[in-house]
């Protein structure tokens, strides 16, 4: 036998020597909840280690981040008030908008990703207004296109659309530019699937949807061509980085949309991920810290640059990257 890829393989030192993939700290993004109220810290029940934070816990929390270097958050709202124009979604004094203007006082340095999406702030709980039983696309571009700009004038350093209405990105892009944001970066969830991976979240922001399904709008879990397609167009219409969502189940979609993508792209790893690692470590099943840095290193084999992810804290804490 002249060929034996054992030989190296068989030490740490010549492993590491020829290892083709790193996890880089800086490209991990911590998504993080946050509730009206203060002194509030509410674990999530199917997302054990998440929290909804008032403003003032979440100021606490965020003071822990720079001694592990993690450097970046994704902040979703939850609002007191819903209603069927979502109209806490693009209010200057918003739960969202209020905690970006805090966040960017007191941690100048931190980078304030906001999820733009109208599905927590809507009575109904889906990602747009209602027409005939479904999702009306066209008048949704207004709301989301505002909700942009609200996060942006709140000092936002980026918006990451995640309701999936065709043009959103054109829409958002053109409203951010008329008032002078032109520097701020557009993450569009472009591959965006119906997936059940969602649940847990739906359960922390208080969003599941009241009737029917987000089938009319999230892409059909059968569909990969239609994910390049959506990441063509989102391209097309301006967005500076793309996003395939979610990520373990989808990573055939995150190869292919990081072969044919010229912009940045990123993953995230979803609530039911998260649940069913946790879930299976309080039961003793798995490695859980190997499962992580496991995790994490399959999305950036598939191409991620960004990994968007309920672990970048413990990963960081833990030293589970790099
Ligand atoms: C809002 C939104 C969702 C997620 C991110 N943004 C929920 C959904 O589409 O129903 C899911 C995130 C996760 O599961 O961790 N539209």
């Amino acid at each position: 036998m002249i060929i034996r890829p054992r030989r190296l393989r068989q030490n740490e030192t010549i492993r590491n020597m020829i290892a083709e993939t790193a996890v880089n700290s800086a490209s991990l993004v911590y998504p993080m909840f946050v509730v009206e109220g203060e002194g509030v810290k509410e674990e999530i029940p199917s997302m054990p280690g998440q929290f909804r934070f008032s403003i003032d816990e979440l100021l606490k929390e965020v003071a822990t981040f720079s001694e592990i270097g993690l450097k970046s958050v994704l902040l979703f709202g939850i609002p007191d008030h819903k209603d069927e124009m979502a109209s806490a979604a693009y209010d200057d004094d918003g739960v969202v908008q209020r905690a970006v203007r805090a966040l960017k006082a007191n941690f100048p340095d931190l980078y304030v990703i906001t999820d733009v999406c109208l599905c927590e702030y809507m009575s109904h709980g889906h990602c747009g207004v209602i027409k005939d039983n479904d999702v009306d696309n066209d008048p949704t571009l207004e709301l989301l296109a505002k909700t942009a700009l609200s996060h942006a004038v709140a000092g936002a350093d980026m918006v990451a659309p995640s309701d999936m209405m065709d043009g959103r990105v054109a829409a958002i892009r053109e409203k951010l530019d008329e008032a002078g944001f032109t520097n701020t970066p557009i993450m569009a969830y472009s591959a965006k699937y119906a997936s059940a991976f969602y649940g847990p979240f739906r359960d922390a922001a208080d969003s599941a949807p009241h009737f029917g399904n987000r089938k009319t709008y999230q892409m059909d879990v059968r569909n990969s061509r239609e994910a390049l397609h959506e990441v063509e167009l989102d391209i097309e219409e301006g967005a500076d980085i793309v996003m395939v969502k979610p990520g373990l189940a989808f990573l055939d979609v995150l190869r292919q949309t990081a072969e044919i993508s010229n912009v940045p792209v990123a993953v995230y790893n979803v609530s039911g991920e998260y649940a069913m690692v946790k879930a299976a470590a309080q039961n003793g099943w798995i490695d859980e810290n190997a499962i992580i840095r496991e995790s994490l290193i399959a999305f950036k084999r598939a191409g991620a640059d960004i990994i968007i992810t309920y672990h970048a804290k413990e990963a960081l804490e833990k030293g589970l990257v790099g």
